[in-house]
């Protein structure tokens, strides 16, 4: 009797205090995202609006190493465009002949650079804190899209019972409330040159979009595909049932 009231206990008390999950959890707001439901596509705008929010903010402290250049002609750029963009970065290759590392200007088919040398490297730079890769972010967040967004736009003034160290913020999503990344986004930060707002809240939602795409970029083919096989189901159920219908008409 005991050691079932005990195990309701801890069942019920779990998920409401989340002392297992290392602190509260606030569910994320619900976006409607234009990749969602079965016919969702990727906007190919918000793509490149996302990519210019990762590139000029995020890619200081965050690899995505899933990534190369040649990648973003799914973003609706041309060979040209992908060339010229990787051609401003610039990566490190060899050994040359006389057997040392060399800088070169990036090509299509190398993979995005990491802004540090190595993970130590990273989270030294970040006060201890390493700043997760993010090619696979969406996937690896429950609700990633609403949560990433939730994240971004979800910093404020820390209630006066919180305790936050030195290079810690308080912001509304994280489990537990306490995250080492200053607030990277802000109004006006980022300026699209397609005349969407230049708000955190669009950034956000584009920066997720691009993220989303990095995570799962053959998402349209398998809609397409899947959509395919179910109509070519029903129709073949309605051939059977035809079929089936013709066989036995003769039994009474
Ligand atoms: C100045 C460095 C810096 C910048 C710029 C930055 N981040 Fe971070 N980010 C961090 C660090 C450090 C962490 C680890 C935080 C922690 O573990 O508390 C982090 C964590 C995260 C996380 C994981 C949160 C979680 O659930 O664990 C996400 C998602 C994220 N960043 C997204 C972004 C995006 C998107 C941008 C660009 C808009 C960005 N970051 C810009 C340093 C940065």
């Amino acid at each position: 009797m005991i050691r079932s009231l005990l195990l309701i206990a801890v069942l019920v008390l779990v998920p409401v205090t989340g002392f297992a999950g290392g602190g509260e959890t606030v569910p994320p707001p619900h976006h409607h995202w234009h990749f969602s439901g079965v016919n969702g596509t990727y906007d190919k705008a918000a793509l490149q609006r996302g990519y210019k929010v990762y590139r000029e903010v995020c890619a200081s402290c965050h690899s995505m190493k899933q990534l190369s250049f040649r990648n973003l002609t799914d973003l609706g750029y041309d060979d040209s465009q992908v060339k010229a963009i990787a051609g401003e970065y610039s990566v490190v290759d060899g050994p040359n002949e006389e057997g040392k590392m060399f800088e070169r200007p990036a090509r299509p088919s190398d993979a995005f650079p990491s802004p540090f040398e190595n993970d130590k490297a990273a989270a030294y730079a970040n006060g201890g804190a390493l700043p997760p890769d993010l090619s696979l972010i969406i996937k690896a967040r429950h609700h990633g899209p609403d949560y990433i967004h939730a994240i971004l736009t979800g910093y404020k003034d820390a209630p006066h019972d919180a305790h936050l160290l030195e290079g810690q913020y308080w912001n509304k999503y994280m489990p537990g409330h306490v995250i080492a990344m200053a607030p990277p986004l802000s109004d006006g930060q980022v300026a699209y040159e397609d005349g969407s707002p230049d708000t955190l809240d669009q950034y956000a939602s584009d920066v997720v979009e691009f993220l989303t795409w990095a995570g799962d970029p053959y998402m349209e083919t398998r809609k397409r595909t899947g959509m395919k096989a179910i109509i070519f189901l029903l129709v073949f159920a309605g051939v059977m049932y035809g079929v089936k219908r013709k066989i036995w008409s003769d039994v009474h």
